[in-house]
């Protein structure tokens, strides 16, 4: 596989690089204490076309490929994973979603300012009692004829009050299992929406992560994406998309904490020499180049496939379920590295820390990637 970059890809690069560094790193630290969503910078990364990436330039989009993505949703992850998981959800699972499945009047009145981050995209799959067994939908979606009837309530939906349009997995069918399910497009401001709790989370915690119910949601047909009982493999087929952002977030935030480690391990002096002289210290950073390397080849390989148009969904779930755990274990030593200043806000690793934690449960959880991955080794 040829994985060197072209100029256009180190021009989106260093644009998501120099945005990232002059409007996401102030206020960073504040946001994340106030659990502030970054609406100003997303409307900014709209603009600059950061939210519809890989989304066909007649529907407003960038017209960019998944390569492209991957490296901008890296610098964007390595200042504010907050940022990076509203572009992903809106990137990866509705734009994508979309265009790939959705009818031409959907992708008119839907996509064409979802790409331009002029209206911000949800998608909603998980429930209080269906995460990682999301086969088992509790909301239903009544066949009335030319609409359905929504009721239920999802869990944990990513951009959950930011957002105006809705990707809504929901059961219709219960007798056929997987295939009864639907995927609604829901706006907003439709009777019978509401938006529940805001989470106090861990980590990114600028991102706005609330609980959405529905009773008595009246949808128009025209709003299912795909055929009837499609939504499960929506969902599905949407998500092995979706895992690649994740993967290229957790690389951020892995190779964000580990730039600031070793210009500290230069900096900080013990024992009358830099700590990078300790040779403890270089272990660990030689520990972690490696490790985001390996993240950054996994990353790589799921999103060149896919441009290709070949099966990725194997690659996009080991590049998640290795770049998540790049990400756990760069930041705790990151952290290690600054010692005590690593503790404290001010210097920016122990939010990674705690941003890290996160890829490794969203978009399925570490474990489910392996049943992903092995599944596709045993097929
Ligand atoms: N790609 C394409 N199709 C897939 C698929 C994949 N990765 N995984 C499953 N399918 C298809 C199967 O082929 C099967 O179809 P057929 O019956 O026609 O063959 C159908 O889906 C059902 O699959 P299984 O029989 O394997 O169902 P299962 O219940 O045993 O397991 C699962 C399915 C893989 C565990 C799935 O439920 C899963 O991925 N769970 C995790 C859910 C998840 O990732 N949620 C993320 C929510 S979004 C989010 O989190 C956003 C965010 O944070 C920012
Ligand atoms: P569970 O499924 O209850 O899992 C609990 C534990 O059991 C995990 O460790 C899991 O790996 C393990 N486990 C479960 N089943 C198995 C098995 N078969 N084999 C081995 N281990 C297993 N969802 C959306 O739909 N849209 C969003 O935008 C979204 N954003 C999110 C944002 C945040 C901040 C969070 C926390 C979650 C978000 N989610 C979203 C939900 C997320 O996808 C789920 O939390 C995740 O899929 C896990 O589901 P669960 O929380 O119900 O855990």
């Amino acid at each position: 596989m040829n994985f060197d970059l072209t100029e256009e890809h180190i021009a989106v690069r260093d644009a998501a690089r120099d945005f990232a560094n002059t409007e996401l790193l102030p206020g960073v630290i504040e946001r994340d204490q106030k659990q502030q969503f970054p609406a100003e910078q997303i409307k900014k990364m709209g603009a600059l076309g950061f939210m519809g990436m890989m989304t066909d330039p007649k529907y407003n989009g960038g017209g960019m490929d998944t390569v492209s993505y991957v490296l901008a949703m890296e610098e964007i992850s390595k200042i504010d994973a907050s940022a990076s998981v509203c572009m992903s959800v809106n990137n990866s699972l509705v734009c994508w979603g979309l265009e790939k499945y959705g009818t031409e009047e959907q992708k008119q009145k839907y996509l064409t300012s979802l790409s331009t981050g002029e209206k911000i995209g949800a998608f909603c799959l998980s429930e209080p009692e269906a995460g990682s067994d999301a086969t088992s939908q509790r909301t239903t979606a009544e066949d009335k004829g030319d609409h359905y009837i929504l009721n239920g309530t999802k869990n944990w939906i990513t951009n959950g009050n930011s957002a105006s349009v809705y990707l809504v997995i929901a059961q219709t069918n219960p007798e056929k299992g997987h295939k009864g399910i639907n995927a609604l497009i829901v706006e907003k401001d439709t009777p019978g929406f509401v938006v529940g709790k805001k989470e106090d989370k861990l980590g990114i915690r600028g991102s706005d992560t609330h609980s959405i119910m529905f009773t008595d949601v009246k949808v128009p047909k025209e709003n299912r994406i795909g055929e009837d009982g499609f939504g499960f493999k929506f969902a599905m087929s949407t998500l092995n998309g979706g895992r690649i952002g994740i993967a290229a977030q957790a690389l951020g935030i892995a190779s964000g904490a580990y730039e600031l480690a070793l210009k500290y391990s230069k900096e900080r002096k013990a024992f009358g020499v830099e700590i990078a002289k300790h040779q403890a210290i270089q272990f660990k950073l030689a520990d972690m180049a490696t490790k985001i390397e390996a993240a950054r080849l996994l990353c790589m390989q799921a999103a060149l496939l896919k441009d290709q148009k070949k099966d990725f969904g194997k690659y996009s779930a080991m590049a998640k379920l290795y770049a998540s755990q790049t990400a756990m274990e760069v930041t705790v030593e990151a952290v290690q590295v600054h010692g005590g200043y690593g503790y404290v806000k001010e210097y920016h690793v122990e939010r990674l820390m705690r941003d890290a934690k996160i890829t490794q449960i969203y978009e399925g959880t570490s474990e489910i990637q392996k049943i992903v991955i092995s599944r596709e080794l045993l097929k």
